[in-house]
């Protein structure tokens, strides 16, 4: 909402602290009452100074924004997130202090499945081993034996949209899909006809588990190493949604010990990766740097909506795509 000083109209400024295709930046700057700033090079301290006064502000992943953010930010009407995770965001503390939350759910869905999918291929039949053999000037063929999908079962945990692409899919691919959300209403559930399953089950069962849910305090380290242990031996596991729901130094002893065939793993606890992580020694799995969402489209279509989606809820009052309703 627009406020004014001496009967003139002060533009709102929103401040973009992460990196946005210049498109967003376009239908925030074509907004009238709108001036929009970039402080993606800021330091810490840049950014504080530059949210005082500030009625918008949009992120990725990278910036925290917890209390004291909020507080340097205390004119803040409405954050931005874009992307779908909002686990960087303090939403108890937004609510709190009457500031809107938004993210851009869908528009990163059809990239991020099409990774997790590219993850279980390429850890199935061991395809960028077989590649790098090659570049060695090895012809591995023997040793390079990998695992079919077809007649397989896929554990689908989590069925909002990444989950429920990832289980059609899985299905075009000869799969049985079993699947576990805890949170899914019972339209979704209709509408998906999946087999829902406690998670135990699934993971007794499932030769493929791929996860698509939110970390949440609920959810952290929801693959530990007793849900590893139940998996049957020789399964396979799929993390393309959020670091710290698996245990990664458990992901690495299962790889090593051959429990689990192989591991396709684009999300991390540290982000980036340490370098004496366990998992950079672990075998049969391929490693991905976060970029689900990190295609042309995906990131156009973000950029873009949470664009809209700021502007209309400053100027217009819309706040239809809010996560916290009533702040
Ligand atoms: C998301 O939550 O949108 C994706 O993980 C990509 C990102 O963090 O930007």
């Amino acid at each position: 909402m627009n406020t004014e000083k001496d009967g003139q109209k002060e533009e709102l400024r929103v401040i973009v602290a992460d990196p946005l295709l210049p498109e967003g930046f376009d239908i925030l700057r074509e907004a009238s009452g709108i001036t929009v700033e970039d402080h993606t090079q800021d330091n810490p301290d840049e950014l504080t100074r530059a949210l005082v006064g500030a009625a918008g502000l949009i992120v990725r992943s990278r910036t925290k924004v917890d209390a004291d953010l909020m507080q340097a930010g205390s004119s803040l009407q409405v954050i931005g997130r874009a992307g779908v995770g909002v686990d960087n965001i303090d939403i108890d503390e937004a609510t709190r202090r009457g500031i809107v939350v938004m993210n851009a759910p869908a528009a990163n869905t059809y990239s991020t499945v099409e990774l997790a999918f590219a993850l279980l291929l390429g850890s199935a039949r061991r395809v960028p081993e077989a590649d790098a053999s090659m570049r060695a000037g090895q012809w591995k063929r023997k040793e390079l034996r990998g695992t079919q999908l077809a007649g397989k079962t896929m554990g689908v945990v989590g069925v909002g949209r990444v989950g429920g692409e990832m289980a059609d899919r899985a299905q075009a691919f000869g799969m049985q899909v079993l699947a576990h959300d805890p949170y899914v209403t019972e339209e979704r559930r209709n509408e998906l006809a999946l087999d829902m399953k406690p998670l135990e089950e699934l993971l007794r069962v499932a030769n493929i588990v791929t996860l698509h849910v939110p970390l949440t305090d609920e959810n952290r380290g929801l693959i530990g190493r007793n849900e590893i242990a139940s998996m049957p031996a020789g399964a396979i596991l799929i993390n393309a949604a959020r670091g710290g729901l698996v245990d990664e130094e458990a992901l690495a002893e299962a790889l090593v010990s051959g429990h689990l065939a192989a591991a396709g793993i684009d999300v991390f606890e540290m982000e980036p990766l340490p370098d004496d992580s366990p998992l950079r020694e672990a075998p049969n799995l391929v490693m991905t740097p976060h970029i689900g969402a990190s295609t042309f489209e995906a990131q156009h279509e973000v950029s873009r909506q949470i664009a809209v989606f700021i502007r209309d809820a400053l100027l217009l009052n819309d706040y239809q795509t809010a996560l916290n309703r009533n702040p």
